[in-house]
């Protein structure tokens, strides 16, 4: 019987210099004070960790690859919108099995501030749960609800901010000097002014600038996002010892993966962009260590949405190579699928995926279509040049596509935050109507339609085959369209990102289950038919990547994964023609014949050509 010093002071021989390196990068001479005073923190709550969740670490260590195996699906919800209450999340687990759901981020459910808070992103108070809710309590019930049906329950830890009404910012606009060095205060705007030559601006519309005068405060203080959400000084030590104390919280409370929300903004530095910057990463690895001291069933998941050259950093790269997140989005992925549909062309999307550098097997791409932020178009000047596009006029065209601008186009997308200054429009709007959903169903038309359910179910599938874990967006898998409702809501009205985050609708729901004819009928079968083909293949393990295959025909994507128990070659077709794809390439990796995994049926590869249909996914493997 291993008892719990003995455990606490392996987990401290295996992590605790991992901690410490990681302090030490962020904090120099005083990581070791911080260290000794986190050592006494973390033991505290490793004593009080619930014997249930004990058991889950053991589980854990003796899978430390949990979250790479295929039968991973995630599913991404609001609680109020989903279920009306986090009580009610637990009555719609049917929904959830049905998908084959294993993880579920909840949408921000902490106390947020009143009025508007960016959809729960300024969080007045992290050991309280959103009243409208739920309590603490209930999150305990419905974690522990979840974990029986082996879903893992995620939450957003927001850690770049808090909100105006948070007890710290509240101290710190009383006068107190603890909490005034828990943000950055400026009396004038000399310094801000200084940042903000090379700040980029993250919501120009509706909060410019990156700083904001409060009265109570006689000062300046940094605001990266909204006015209300206050920029923590993560440079200040005891900034790191409450966090380490949230996160032992959360995860005694059963959450299970932390998302990092806006990870990427955490560390300022004059004359940079604010963003990414080294100390982020010393930051994570220290955060990281700590679960692993004391809860080790809990992931963090990276949100950083940057570009593709900043991307595999908070997966680990150079000395943090496996030692930070445990997951990430690829941003860099769901702007590339959306960008070959609208070009029917793969080529950008081929560069892009070869110039990313390797991941670490040991950490998991999250891969997603939509989700309920605006979609910015992340494409590198550099990599746009390796597809003879010249980078400003391509994103300029995918925004014109996405707002329904462009000739032709099937989407009916909303441009979110115009940046007059750059030209940057990001896009907001529902997979189904960017996938051109809205448009077929208001033409009545047939062929249409086909060809928007077409690729709501080729995006789906690229997400599910890509490898790691697959976000499904709620409401998605029965083709919800934008809502304009949003615009009613005071609190919403100026922010368009609402139109994508439509309620849960129960009947349409149940008619998608009744009616596999109708359009949300026809997407949540293929859907659940292709997450069941998905769960039984080994290739799809997230420690393998998926590789591009130069392609013989520009509107079909190849990817290649090559795992030890057999190939797995995926074909996507991102245009609405039949591609007669030269089948010398597949022959090559696959041999004469081969599985399409999806349908089940054998193809030969002798023949000169393999007909592709519309947006027709394949999933291949050696016959
Ligand atoms: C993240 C969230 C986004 C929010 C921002 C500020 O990017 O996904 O919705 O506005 O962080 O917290």
């Amino acid at each position: 019987m291993v008892d719990d010093d003995t455990t606490f002071q392996l987990r401290m021989e295996r992590y605790g210099p991992q901690l410490l390196s990681g302090l030490q990068g962020a904090y120099g001479e005083r990581a070791e004070a911080l260290f000794e005073r986190l050592t006494g923190a973390m033991r505290d709550a490793f004593d009080s960790r619930p014997a249930d969740l004990r058991v889950l670490d053991e589980a854990r260590l003796l899978s430390p690859d949990w979250l790479q195996q295929p039968e991973q699906i995630g599913y991404v919800c609001y609680a109020d919108r989903f279920a009306g209450t986090l009580a009610g999340v637990a009555e719609h687990i049917d929904h959830l099995k049905s998908l084959g759901v294993t993880y579920l981020h909840l949408m921000p459910l902490l106390q947020p501030r009143p009025g508007d808070s960016d959809g729960g992103y300024a969080v007045a108070d992290y050991r309280q749960v959103d009243q409208r809710l739920g309590t603490m309590d209930d999150l305990v019930a419905l974690a522990a609800t979840l974990r029986r049906e082996r879903i893992s329950l995620v939450v957003d830890l927001v850690l770049n901010h808090v909100a105006r009404e948070h007890e710290w910012a509240a101290r710190a606009r009383a006068g107190e000097q603890k909490y005034r060095d828990y943000f950055m205060i400026f009396p004038d705007r000399t310094i801000p002014d200084a940042y903000e030559r090379t700040l980029p601006e993250v919501f120009p519309d509706f909060a410019p600038g990156s700083f904001s005068w409060d009265d109570e405060l006689q000062g300046w203080v940094w605001t990266t996002f909204n006015t209300f959400q206050w920029d923590l000084n993560w440079a200040n030590p005891d900034v790191f010892a409450e966090f380490v104390d949230i996160v032992c919280f959360l995860a005694n409370n059963g959450v299970e993966v932390l998302r990092l929300d806006a990870i990427a903004f955490i560390w300022k530095a004059m004359g940079t962009d604010c963003q990414n910057e080294p100390e982020v990463h010393e930051l994570t690895q220290a955060l990281r260590a700590v679960l692993r001291i004391v809860a080790p069933a809990c992931s963090v998941k990276a949100e950083a949405i940057v570009g593709p050259q900043d991307l595999v950093a908070y997966l680990g790269q150079g000395k943090h190579f496996g030692k930070v997140s445990d997951l990430a989005y690829h941003n860099s992925l769901m702007v590339q699928l959306w960008g070959a549909l609208a070009s029917r062309h793969t080529r950008l999307f081929e560069v892009a995926l070869s110039n990313f550098p390797a991941k670490p097997a040991s950490t998991t791409w999250g891969p997603y279509a939509r989700c309920h932020d605006d979609i910015g178009w992340a494409i590198s000047d550099s990599d746009a040049r390796g597809a003879y596009l010249e980078g400003h006029t391509h994103r300029a065209f995918l925004s014109e596509f996405y707002a329904g601008l462009y000739p032709g186009s099937f989407a009916r997308g909303l441009v979110f935050q115009h940046n007059p200054a750059t030209n940057d429009r990001r896009i907001s709007g529902s997979l189904a109507s960017l996938a051109g959903l809205e448009a077929a169903l208001e033409a009545g038309d047939q062929a249409q339609l086909s060809n928007a359910i077409a690729r709501i179910n080729l995006l789906h599938t690229a997400i599910l085959g890509f490898g790691g874990v697959p976000l499904l967006y709620m409401g998605d898998e029965i083709g919800l369209l934008n809502d304009h409702g949003y615009r009613d809501d005071p609190e919403h009205a100026a922010d368009n990102r609402w139109v994508h985050r439509p309620a849960m609708d129960p009947a349409a729901v149940a008619l998608a289950n009744a009616d596999p004819s109708t359009p949300g009928g026809r997407i949540l079968a293929g859907l659940r038919h292709t997450i069941g083909v998905r769960k039984r293949l080994p290739h799809l393990h997230a420690s393998i990547e998926s590789r591009v295959l130069p392609s013989p025909d520009s509107r079909v994507l190849l990817l290649t994964r090559d795992h030890p128990e057999g190939l797995l070659v995926e074909a996507y077709n991102f245009s609405e023609d039949a591609v007669e794809l030269p089948s010398y390439v597949l022959r090559s990796r696959l041999g004469d014949t081969a599985v399409e995994q999806i349908s089940g049926y054998d193809y030969s590869l002798l023949p000169e050509t393999l007909l592709i249909r519309p947006y027709q996914p394949l999933w291949l493997t050696a016959g």
